[in-house]
């Protein structure tokens, strides 16, 4: 049997010249735990080319959904940019990923820091019933260079609120917080500046980040995972993995090489 099914194009959306999400529909055998990654692709040459995505959308939809850059001359991204409703992908079957609430200890507040496509896994993590019921508050933090590049903001800022499942939570439960760093916008600077200085506390109510209580997840570029881990690791904060959970887990974000 093959390790791969062949899913069609529902939707793409592009965001700005370097960022499109698309939709597809969704083998019912596929199954997936928020924040997890699959291999997702096209045939090329009769042969698969495949690159990570973390899913997107909600573990119980029926639909996958992708988010992703345009990396320039990417093998796949090129041609996957090019994507229209009613192309076939390849999916694989399987999916994995530490961004998963299991890898981490009970805890207060759960932060979840993405910086540009870095953002996806959190999509779906935001998404899930399960992740309002561990934890009080779900900080999530999605850094970018640009404004434009701040996707999803409306569905998370307008939509998710007034969903029928999930309205109540993410109304009690979600904070939201963008900000970018090479634009005017409300928040400005990287994470990381405003865990440090203490803005990100200021804005949002919320205490300082405390190893005892506090639970995180990063995804985003090297730069960013390395900085904020040891940022972490400075505040006493040991990293869960699979079988260990902990009180952080990381996750590179998957950029085209
Ligand atoms: P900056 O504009 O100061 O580089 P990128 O597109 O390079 O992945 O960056 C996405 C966002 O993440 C940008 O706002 C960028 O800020 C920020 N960023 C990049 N590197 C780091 C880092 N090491 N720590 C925190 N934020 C970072």
């Amino acid at each position: 049997m093959s390790n791969f099914n062949q899913e069609s194009v529902l939707s793409v959306r592009h965001w700005t010249d370097n960022l499109f999400s698309f939709t597809t529909t969704r083998n019912p055998s596929f199954r997936f735990r928020s924040g997890e990654f699959t291999m997702i692709g096209l045939k090329v040459d009769d042969r698969p080319l495949l690159r990570a995505y973390s899913v997107a959308s909600a573990h119980y939809e029926d639909t996958l959904e992708f988010f992703s850059i345009k990396v320039p001359d990417g093998p796949l991204t090129s041609r996957l940019q090019h994507l229209q409703e009613g192309d076939e992908i390849i999916v694989s079957r399987k999916a994995t990923g530490t961004l998963v609430i299991d890898n981490l200890e009970d805890g207060r507040n759960l932060y979840l820091i993405g910086t540009g496509t870095g953002l996806a896994p959190f999509l779906s993590v935001i998404k899930d019933p399960e992740v309002y019921d561990r934890f009080e508050k779900v900080v999530l933090l999605h850094g970018c260079r640009r404004v434009a590049e701040l996707a999803y903001g409306e569905t998370i800022h307008e939509k998710l609120p007034n969903d029928e499942l999930l309205g109540e939570l993410v109304r009690n439960q979600l904070i939201y917080y963008p900000t970018v760093t090479r634009d005017p916008f409300r928040n400005r600077g990287r994470i990381t500046d405003l865990i440090t200085s203490g803005k990100l506390f200021a804005d949002t109510g919320l205490p300082p980040l405390e190893a005892a209580h506090d639970r995180v997840m990063i995804c985003g570029s090297p730069a960013l995972v390395k900085d904020s881990r040891e940022l972490l690791v400075a505040r006493g904060f040991a990293e869960g993995n699979h079988g260990e959970p902990a009180q952080f887990v990381v996750e590179k974000a998957f950029a085209e090489r």
